[in-house]
């Protein structure tokens, strides 16, 4: 059985919601194996909005086992509460439905609190976060003193852990004029729920593997995108994940040979959150339309996002560091109406032309976007449902994207509604 990873392959927002709601109807496990709560992913199914952030996407469709890995970091409270929303909506969650895996880090109250006294020192250091905390945890994870979902089991560990956190903190929080941690009040939320999270605990590696071994079909569901990857993205600008699809095996904790398809989501123009380099960055009228049309806000922070022309160095790199086999070209219907476009294919830098996006944050800021022109189309792409239903000016440029980001597209998204795909390629078929 294929099993099949889906991964932004831009700066996140590229409309990885529908697809991988589309795919997950025909999945038996979803899998999250990094980020965290994030991410908002927003589902409609039959007209009802489901709005996730931490859990999986397959929580809404019923028979299939929803599953947190241990790439992810889980703020416990969010979990909870984002069950609870989901259930009064009617989805019924349960243990055998969803699982969290028993080496998953937990965000607590002060990571987030960190995470935005941080951000909101006025200095060279903000990053644009979502203020969630999901930095300052997986610095925790890394720095060997974080809480994982199975020290809430037994009471000496969860105290030892606490305290061990807690003398890394106060003293950063005494240079950040922040109150001390109350160790009690914090030992007393995290028994109050602890037998609730630790209901869904689980091995995950095992459940993974087992699961495979059965044939059954695995979804691993990306957060976030490439060009936010610790490693290969804008970095500092980044998220502190890798977001790329080599980590769908180490964040569940299968080998790299469980994964067969990887499907990039990439959106017809691109846009980011946050600060940050971005070449094609337009802040005219153009732009303004981009982020109209495409509504482009959002869905953690309501922040608006920057938008501008389709970079394809940048998606031909991530491309290449995520391994994708095949494209979800997604929006395509925002770009209706333009007379011309224009798309990046090259960079100039200090008089020289680049093909990538060069590593060093000063030449990023000083990359200039060498453009190809392309006429627009006037016609409507909204809801196509076949290539005949797209004008030959969308197609040319479908066609262009193709060809210069050197991977092909295996489905072309026409609207947030399901049933608006183009279909080339299956990436679950064997
Ligand atoms: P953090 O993940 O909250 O630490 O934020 C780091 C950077 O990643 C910021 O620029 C955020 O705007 C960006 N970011 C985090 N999550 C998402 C997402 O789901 N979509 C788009 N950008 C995101």
């Amino acid at each position: 059985m294929a099993n099949v990873v889906v991964v932004g392959a831009q700066w996140g927002d590229e409309g990885k919601g529908k697809i991988v709601d589309w795919l997950s109807e025909r999945a038996d496990v979803v899998a999250r194996f990094q980020g965290g709560h994030n991410a908002g992913h927003t589902l409609v199914i039959d007209g009802v909005i489901y709005k996730l952030n931490a859990l999986p996407s397959g929580v809404v469709r019923g028979g299939k086992l929803s599953v947190i890995g241990n790439g992810v970091v889980l703020d416990p409270w969010h979990l909870l509460k984002e069950i609870e929303a989901i259930r009064t909506q009617g989805v019924e969650i349960s243990p055998e439905t969803l699982m969290v895996a028993e080496n998953t880090p937990l965000i607590l109250p002060f990571h987030g609190e960190l995470d935005r006294a941080r951000e909101a020192q006025i200095s060279v250091a903000r990053i644009g976060t979502t203020g969630r905390g999901i930095g300052p945890c997986y610095e925790d994870k890394v720095g060997r003193r974080v809480i994982r979902v199975a020290d809430l089991a037994d009471d000496a560990t969860l105290e030892l852990r606490v305290d061990r956190a807690l003398i890394h903190h106060n003293a950063l929080r005494a240079g950040l004029g922040l109150p001390e941690i109350d160790r009690a009040a914090l030992l007393a939320d995290l028994r109050a729920i602890a037998p609730e999270l630790l209901r869904y605990a689980a091995p995950v590696w095992k459940v993974m593997t087992e699961a495979r071994r059965a044939g059954k079909r695995i979804l691993f569901e990306g957060a976030q995108g490439a060009l936010l990857d610790i490693d290969f993205g804008t970095y500092p600008f980044v998220t502190s994940s890798n977001t790329i699809a080599g980590q769908a095996a180490t964040g569940t904790g299968m080998g790299p040979g469980a994964i067969d398809f990887v499907l990039g989501i990439v959106k017809a123009y691109t846009t980011r959150v946050g600060e940050g380099p971005f070449p094609t960055e337009l802040t005219d009228a153009d732009g303004e339309r981009l982020g109209e049309r495409g509504r482009e806000f959002g869905t953690v922070t309501g922040r608006k996002r920057r938008c501008g022309w389709f970079d394809a160095v940048l998606v031909r790199q991530t491309c290449a560091t995520s391994g994708v086999s095949g494209i979800a070209l997604t929006k395509l219907d925002v770009l209706d109406g333009f007379e011309t476009l224009r798309i990046c294919v090259g960079y100039e830098l200090d008089g020289a032309r680049l093909d990538y996006l060069p590593t060093a944050a000063d030449q990023q800021a000083r990359c200039t976007p060498v453009y190809e022109e392309m006429p627009g189309w006037s016609e409507s792409t909204e809801g196509a449902r076949s290539w005949a239903d797209l004008p030959a000016n969308a197609i040319k440029y479908v066609r262009r994207v193709e060809e210069l980001i050197q991977c092909p597209v295996a489905l072309l998204s026409t609207s947030p509604e399901r049933d608006d795909t183009i279909l080339v390629t299956d990436p679950f078929a064997d």
